[in-house]
């Protein structure tokens, strides 16, 4: 992403934050997976937005209006022997000339200069409680600054968090954070697209999702969480991540994944048949998911409030329910008494962007936020009765199906980044026969 795109951002949380403040966004925390091995390192969302500074034990403060630096960044020093077993690091150098900082210091000296740059200031910009251990040192600075109070210092007057200004900033998406995001989609199609072709009865799930593995890494990105697959009961389970099952004939498979391009995420689950054929039971299911999402995306219009989409799914699974004998009685009074939620448990969908489950308020004032350009949600109705459901025909017993797709709010309607991908019934069926 272009270094400017992060000086805009700063620059536009400054003019919110004013004068005689100061925002501190610590980076993640590098993470112990056992002994000496740690996960791979992903940057947290809210210091990569404002920085795009890929390193951890770094910490960007901002200080709208201070002469000498509005932007200082705290980062490791270089060092050649570190830097020979763990690799480059930018140092205070590379702050400033690569990431934009008009100042940089060794992380190691944050306790010395930081309290200096808090005392005096009205306003701390900082969100308490995502990180405990960070949390007790802006505690300590402050406490710090409080001791010296008899000698003139002045601790600040005020903590806000930061969460509300910049996550809202985050939930409206630029030009560039949608070109990621359609990049991360296109490369999520092309692994769906692949594992419809390979799968087949017998293999096990961890075969197909190493298509996704396959597809993300050929591309030099990551997945944005763990992949989903789920075989016949398995797609009944919502976060089913083990994949360890053998995939059988007659069954369907749901397939939950997506790539993370330059930390943003796209989220696709589609649904199929593990033998390329749908039953006719599970088509007649297939086809109500299929109608409940396009009434949802139908409803993702500039205007309409958040929750519009979700009542849209609602409505055509209780009817479409009804009318395959699955739920009995009348489907106004159904939906008033929530009786889908026994098959259909989870809303229709969330903000998506650098998180996969995306900040930004889902209410305003005690109201469901109205849809507005360069927001992105997912579309993500289904459908899931496990094997033992009561009064519940037994042909309709483990199939788990949900489809879903990501997309973005524009004036002239919904815009589906994930459009690419076969989701009708006839398309999967010839994808899978190889006549796509
Ligand atoms: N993949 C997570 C979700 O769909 O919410
Ligand atoms: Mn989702
Ligand atoms: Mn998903």
């Amino acid at each position: 992403m272009n270094p400017k795109e992060f000086s805009k951002r700063r620059k536009q949380l400054m003019r919110m934050m004013g004068a005689g403040s100061v925002a501190i966004i610590p980076a993640a925390v590098a993470q112990s997976r056992n002994r000496d091995v740690e996960y791979p390192y992903r940057q947290d969302s809210d210091f990569q937005y404002l920085t795009g500074f890929p390193e951890p034990e770094a910490v960007a403060v901002l200080l709208p209006g201070r002469k000498q630096a509005e932007y200082v960044l705290f980062c490791r020093e270089r060092d050649p022997e570190m830097e020979m077993w763990n690799g480059f690091r930018a140092g205070q150098d590379g702050a400033c000339k690569v990431f934009g900082a008009d100042d940089s210091f060794p992380i190691s000296d944050i306790d010395d200069i930081l309290p200096g740059m808090l005392e005096g200031c009205d306003r701390v910009f900082y969100t308490m409680g995502c990180m405990p251990e960070f949390d007790q040192k802006v505690l300590g600075w402050v406490n710090q600054i409080r001791s010296n109070s008899r000698s003139g210092s002045r601790p600040p007057g005020e903590f806000v968090s930061l969460e509300h200004l910049l996550h809202d900033m985050r939930l409206f998406k630029s030009r560039s954070e949608v070109s990621a995001m359609r990049k991360a989609a296109k490369i999520s199609i092309e692994a769906h697209k692949q594992a419809m072709r390979v799968c087949a009865p017998g293999m096990m799930e961890y075969e197909v999702e190493a298509e996704f593995l396959h597809g993300f890494r050929k591309k030099g990105t990551e997945p944005a969480y763990t992949s989903i697959v789920g075989g016949g009961s398995n797609a009944c389970i919502l976060h089913y991540v083990s994949n360890n099952a053998e995939l059988q004939d007659g069954d369907l498979l749901l397939i939950d994944a997506g790539a993370e391009v330059e930390c943003y995420a796209s989220d696709i689950t589609r649904t199929f048949p593990v033998n390329g054929k749908f039953s006719s039971a599970q088509r007649d299911l297939y086809n109500l998911v299929l109608a409940a999402q396009k009434a949802a995306i139908n409803k993702v219009e500039v205007g309409n409030h958040w929750n519009e989409p979700h009542l849209a799914a609602v409505k055509v699974i209780t009817k479409g329910l009804v009318k395959l004998g699955i739920l009995k009685g009348q489907p106004g009074k159904l939906i008033k008494e929530e009786a889908y939620k026994r098959f259909y448990m989870h809303r229709t969908g969330h903000w998506l962007g650098m998180d996969v489950h995306d900040v930004g308020d889902y209410k305003l004032d005690g109201e469901w936020r109205v849809l507005e350009p360069g927001m992105v949600l997912t579309v993500e109705p289904g459908i899931y009765i496990p094997s033992g459901s009561k009064g519940v025909a037994k042909k309709w017993w483990d199939i788990g199906i949900r489809i879903e797709d990501d997309v973005l709010v524009t004036r002239k309607g919904p815009d589906v980044l994930t459009d690419g991908l076969v989701k009708e019934v006839d398309e999967i069926e010839s994808l899978m026969a190889g006549e796509a």
